[in-house]
């Protein structure tokens, strides 16, 4: 298939383009590089072997896609193109909804134009907001905390709307857990700019020396032993669940939301003590006070996306912990 792959040079989607690269799809990239190195899409053809095509432009721009899509002809798009950072999201909720919103609607747009009808969309776990149940099941009510979650949230209900209004559409939004990892290659992995925002990277630049030590932000949850349980999914394990969802997508039309998560948690404490076995260097930590706005305990039901697409995560946390300490420590 042609795949064009919005935000493909980003952490999800370079290992998500090798992935395609290596199943023998015709991939083109498009990113503005807003947040990701110039080099990523010559890191994806070293990896995968063959190369993906670039164009660098921005997914708000109408122009620039109806010219993307006149040339490449897409027969299906993965979007992942957005922003992501949930505090700056409350910071400047205007520029989150014009990227992430607005953004999506000039994609959706410009495939309904060239009459592109395969869609896989990047939602996020954080659809949920704080959970009724766990593990938590596709059909948990959508009620999301802050601008990031909502920008998700209003993009689901587009992608449904237009396929009530479009029979013939085949979408699937995949809800992620917590991606981690890199690709064992260490040639591609996440590169967040400034003092990271989740555990694993934080956890990595410690053990690198980069940072003196880890804040758990919270003891006295309900949880086993009183910090956060989450459910992190190894990158290459999301990466090929986009392949699956995009033959879902092309199967037959439909829109379907699936959640993308191994259904195991691991606390704050088991991922330091994990991350100290892979990379043999002693992880300095602290407790501090619980971060505004987090919760105890989220974990998927990833029945469904088994059951539907055939996909179940493979890599356990110590694969996890193992790339992710190769990919820092090829950084530092
Ligand atoms: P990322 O920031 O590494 O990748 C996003 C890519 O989109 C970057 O390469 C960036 O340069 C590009 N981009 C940003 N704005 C753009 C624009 N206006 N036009 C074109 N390109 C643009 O993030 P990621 O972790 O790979 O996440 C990918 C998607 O998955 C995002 O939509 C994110 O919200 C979603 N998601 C991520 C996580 C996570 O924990 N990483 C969890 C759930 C959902
Ligand atoms: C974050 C996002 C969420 C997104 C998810 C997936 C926030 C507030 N939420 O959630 O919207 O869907 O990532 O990528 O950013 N922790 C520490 N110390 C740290 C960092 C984190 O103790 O320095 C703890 C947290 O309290 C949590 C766990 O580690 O219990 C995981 O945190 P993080 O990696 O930020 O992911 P989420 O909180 O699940």
């Amino acid at each position: 298939m042609r795949v064009l792959v919005t935000g493909g040079a980003g952490y999800i989607g370079s290992h998500t383009a090798v992935v395609l690269l290596q199943a023998g799809h015709e991939v083109v990239i498009l990113d503005n590089f807003a947040n990701a190195e110039r080099d990523v899409p010559e890191r994806i053809a070293a990896v995968a072997g063959r190369a993906a095509g670039l164009e660098e432009a921005d997914v708000t721009d109408a122009a620039a896609l109806a010219r993307v899509f006149a040339r490449f002809r897409p027969e299906g798009v993965i979007h992942f193109a957005g922003l992501k950072a949930v505090g700056e999201a409350a910071e400047v909720p205007l520029e989150y909804y014009r990227v992430n919103v607005a953004g999506s609607l000039t994609l959706m747009q410009a495939m309904a134009a060239a009459g592109c009808m395969r869609l896989v969309f990047s939602s996020s776990a954080t659809v949920y907001g704080e959970p009724d149940a766990i593990p938590i099941p596709e059909t948990h009510p959508l009620r999301p905390t802050n601008p990031y979650g909502w920008s998700k949230r209003m993009v689901e209900q587009i992608v449904e709307d237009w396929g009530r209004a479009l029979p013939g559409l085949g979408a699937v939004t995949l809800r992620y857990f917590n991606p981690v990892g890199a690709h064992p290659s260490a040639l591609i992995g996440e590169a967040p700019r400034g003092t990271p925002n989740n555990l694993m990277p934080f956890v990595a630049q410690v053990a690198a020396g980069l940072r003196p030590r880890v804040s758990v932000f919270g003891d006295d949850y309900d949880t086993p032993d009183g910090t956060g349980l989450r459910d992190y999914i190894h990158v290459m394990d999301l990466a090929e669940a986009h392949l699956a969802a995009l033959d879902l997508a092309a199967a037959g039309p439909g829109v379907q939301a699936l959640n993308v998560g191994t259904g195991r948690g691991c606390s704050v404490l088991e991922m330091i003590r994990a991350f100290e076995t892979a990379s043999g260097r002693a992880i300095a930590f602290g407790i501090t006070a619980r971060r505004p706005g987090d919760v105890a305990v989220s974990l998927a039901d990833p029945a469904l996306m088994r059951q539907r697409t055939g996909w179940a995560a493979r890599r356990d946390l110590a694969a996890m912990c193992a790339d992710a300490w190769r990919w820092q420590s090829r950084q530092s």
